[in-house]
Order: C-alpha cells, then sequence, then structure tokens
C-alpha cells in the first residue's frame, strides 16, 4: 500500500515520540512491502513561534491532501500561564479537528498483562478491563461562543450541541458496541445540562435501531467514580466533548500509565491518530518520555487502513518489550531504558531482528 503521512509533530515530547512512531512504521513498511511517505509540518506552540500562526496554511493544505494524519503534542507553559494570550497554539489542534471534520474520538481502554501493577488502582479491580471511548470531537463548550467582558471581570463559554452532531457519533458507538459486548454506556449530565438532555432523546432514538445493544445512562460525576471502582462493567462509552476529554485521563490510569493511551480521530474523509498524554514540558529533550502512546497510535493507523497484520506485529512488539522490561521510567522506576531505547526495541522486533533485542 502507498500511504501519505502527514507529521504534526507539535510541542513539548511530541517530535520525540513521534519519531519512535516513524520508526514503527518504517520498519512496518519494510517488512510488509509498503511505502509510506511522511510530510512533516508545524502545528501549535512551534508554529507560532515561526509563522505567527498555530494552524499554518502550508499544514492545514497538507493536512486536507492526506488521509492520515500522525500527531503529536500541542500546548507550550508560557501559553499556560498568560490568560491574555489571544493565539494559542491548542487552536491549532482545533482549527485542524474542524477543518479536516474529525468528529469522533475513539480510544480504547485495556491494560496489558505486564502493566497490571504499574496502576496505582487494585489488581483485581483493572484485570479484564476492556471498554472503548467514544469522545464527540466537533462540539460542546470547546467550539461555540466565547466573551470576555470589557472590564475582564466576567466570562462565559457556550455549550451547544445540534441534534446531527450526537446522531453521527451516536451511530458509530452503537455500531462498535455490536462488534463488541453490546453495551453502550451515555455520560452526561442530564439532570442539569440541557444539552445533556438533548444527547439523551437523541441516543434514546438511536438505541431503538439496534435492538441488541443494551442502553445505560450514566450521570459524569458518578461516571468518574465508576471508571475507576468497577471499570469492567463498561463497553463502549459515549460521551460528549469536554466531559470525554475529562473522563479520559481518569480512565489512562486503568492503563499504568498515560503514556500507554493511544487515539483515533475520525472524519468522513479524514483521520488523526494522537497519543493521549499531552506535551510534558518537564520531560522534553531528556529521552524520558514512553513512546508508546505515540507507536500505539501509529498501530492504530494501520489498522484504520485494513493493515490488520501490521498493526498486529506493533501490538506485539510493544508487550514483548514491556515483558522484557524495555520500557521507560513512568512504568518501571529503575528502567535504564529512554524513549529510544525503547522505540529501537521496537522497530528491531518488527524487522525481526532478533539480537538487537537484548540489551
Ligand atoms: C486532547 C487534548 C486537547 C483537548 C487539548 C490539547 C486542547 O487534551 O486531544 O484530548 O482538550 O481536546
Amino acid at each position: 500500500m502507498n500511504l501519505k503521512i502527514a507529521v504534526l509533530a507539535g510541542d513539548g515530547i511530541g517530535p520525540e515520540v513521534v519519531l519512535q512512531a516513524m520508526k514503527a512504521l518504517n520498519a512496518t513498511a519494510l517488512m510488509f512491502d509498503h511505502e509510506f511517505i511522511f510530510e512533516e509540518a508545524l502545528i501549535g506552540a512551534a508554529a507560532i513561534d515561526k509563522t505567527g500562526k498555530p494552524l499554518p496554511e502550508q499544514t492545514l493544505n497538507l493536512c486536507l491532501n492526506t488521509e492520515a494524519v500522525l500527531f503529536g503534542a500541542i500546548g507550550d507553559l508560557k501559553y499556560d500561564n498568560d490568560p491574555e494570550a489571544k493565539i494559542r497554539p491548542e487552536q491549532g489542534l482545533f482549527q485542524l479537528r474542524n477543518a479536516l471534520g474529525l468528529f469522533a474520538n475513539s480510544k480504547s481502554i485495556k491494560p496489558y498483562e505486564g502493566l497490571l501493577s504499574s496502576s496505582p488502582l487494585k489488581k483485581e479491580i483493572i484485570e479484564g478491563t476492556d471498554f472503548l471511548i467514544y469522545r464527540e470531537l466537533s462540539g460542546g463548550i470547546y467550539f461555540d461562543e466565547k466573551t470576555l467582558s470589557e472590564d475582564g471581570k466576567v466570562a462565559t463559554d457556550l455549550c451547544k450541541y445540534t441534534e446531527e452532531q450526537i446522531l453521527r457519533i451516536a451511530h458509530l458507538a452503537f455500531k462498535a458496541a455490536q462488534k463488541r459486548n453490546n453495551i453502550v454506556t451515555l455520560i452526561d449530565k442530564a439532570n442539569v445540562l440541557e444539552t445533556s438532555r438533548l444527547w439523551r432523546k437523541v441516543v434514546t432514538e438511536v438505541s431503538k435501531e439496534y435492538p441488541s445493544v443494551e442502553l445505560n445512562y450514566l450521570f459524569v460525576d458518578n461516571a468518574a467514580k465508576q471508571i475507576v471502582a468497577k471499570p469492567k462493567q463498561f463497553d463502549v462509552i459515549l460521551i460528549e466533548n469536554l466531559f470525554g476529554d475529562i473522563l479520559s485521563e481518569v480512565a489512562s490510569v486503568i492503563t499504568g500509565s498515560i503514556g500507554m493511551l493511544a487515539s483515533s480521530s475520525i472524519g468522513a474523509s479524514h483521520t488523526l491518530f494522537e497519543p493521549v498524554h499531552g506535551t510534558f514540558h518537564q520531560a522534553k529533550g531528556k529521552n524520558i518520555a514512553n513512546p508508546f502512546a505515540s507507536i500505539l497510535s501509529a498501530a492504530l493507523l494501520l489498522e484504520h487502513f485494513g493493515l490488520v497484520k501490521e498493526a498486529k506485529k506493533i501490538h506485539e512488539a510493544v508487550e514483548k518489550a514491556i515483558a522484557l522490561k524495555v520500557v521507560t521510567t513512568d512504568l518501571n522506576p529503575e528502567s535504564k531504558f529512554g524513549t529510544n531505547e525503547v522505540g529501537d526495541f521496537v522497530s528491531n522486533f518488527i524487522l525481526n531482528k532478533q539480537d538487537l533485542l537484548y540489551f
């Protein structure tokens, strides 16, 4: 297969972890006879520094002309600590999600056997957990009108959803549940928010088209507790944008480290694959960031384009690395391995270079 992949490494540890994902993809291309062409472009704080814009036209055009984007991380402390800043790195990602029509972000919460003791949660609670989160990505409080009064003392963020936005992701979630354990849990705050009540109405209607799927409802506050207390009850979680952002991080605890969690963002004709972790500036350039989430994002990319064997090989490589403790210090504080060594291990495993796998 020939595939052009736009690589937007972004800020913080983005470039160093994305590099490991590219190494894994290159190894896969070599072993399975594919051609992956990477085109790198700027986004986020790195793009503001060079061009003044968080999403330069060149980057946008590249992404509009590719089916797949491999994304790193976005953000910079200098903007986080400056509430007055009008141009912000994160705007680059929002503009890109909009322009590419990415409306559904999905991630799989399933701890690796070898990492069950890396989670602060008890092994018996998390063992056997296996659920998907479908987070709506195009609407809610992220995107609508934002105001700040002239005296700077009153601010508002409008939370808006349309039936159309809810329908399209709801269908994806129900279809996913049909291939799994037939349970969708809609997480909302329908006792307080009008948008949540619209979600309940629309999703309940959609559920009638999927009679084999059980639909459960959970308030987001209760859900935050249930995810860490009884995660095995979930099969497919359907959730709006902001709540989904927050609960994804909560759920990442189950996987042992947020450095394990990959996600895909899907639109009608574009896709973007990214690790769930952020820029982790404290680790930038130190060769300590966990590259697995980025490498596993590459596996999601392959799977999306039907390269299932290839994706499986990456998963096997990650499993092997974990089994041999070739991991970064977030997973094993005594580890002597860094981002690059873990990435090398994964690509050498894919290349079947057995002699290079033991250190
Ligand atoms: C994510 C991130 C972004 C979001 C940030 C960087 C704005 O947390 O991709 O989940 O909140 O959507």
